[in-house]
């Protein structure tokens, strides 16, 4: 058994808990654990690699401490989504799918978080911001700078 996993058992159905305690740890899936957690389960690295590229909670890409995603989805985009993004890349200095070089922030797009009729929605560090306006975006942006504690939940 892998001593990094030691607090779980050796059940296939340990894998999404494992992936959390890793992703929780180093703030991403390093590539080198995936071998490790498939030798614990006794399943194949494909196996764990097509859980972790299903799941959006996962990245295989350090991330910043703060995250920020907008729906780019059909609906947001007709209201106004890619100003929101465009105003959140610039504030930021990221570009969308990037991390700012100090891994402060991660800027992220998806499509659709199932909120429709809430767009253009963005959701910085778990919290969703709807019918949100460019003008909003600075205040939402310090608030989450203050918030030291995203990454350990
Ligand atoms: S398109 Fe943005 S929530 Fe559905």
């Amino acid at each position: 058994m892998d001593s990094m996993f030691d607090e779980f058992s050796t059940e296939q159905k340990e894998l999404i808990h494992i992936l959390h305690q890793v992703q929780s740890d180093f703030g991403y899936i390093p590539p080198e654990t995936i071998g490790r957690i498939a030798r614990h389960l006794k399943i194949s690295e494909s196996d764990v690699y097509g859980v972790l590229t299903f799941y959006k909670a996962f990245s295989l890409e350090p991330r910043g401490k703060h995250v920020v995603t907008i729906c780019m989805g059909t609906a947001c985009h007709v209201r106004g989504a890619p100003r929101i993004l465009d105003e959140f890349s610039r504030q930021l200095n990221v570009e969308p799918g990037g991390t700012s070089e100090d891994k402060q922030f991660t800027l992220e797009t998806v499509n659709c978080v199932g909120a429709c009729a809430l767009g253009p929605i963005a959701i910085a560090d778990g919290e969703y911001h709807g019918q949100l306006k460019t003008s909003k975006i600075e205040k939402i942006i310090e608030t989450i700078s203050k918030n030291d504690d995203t990454t350990k939940e």
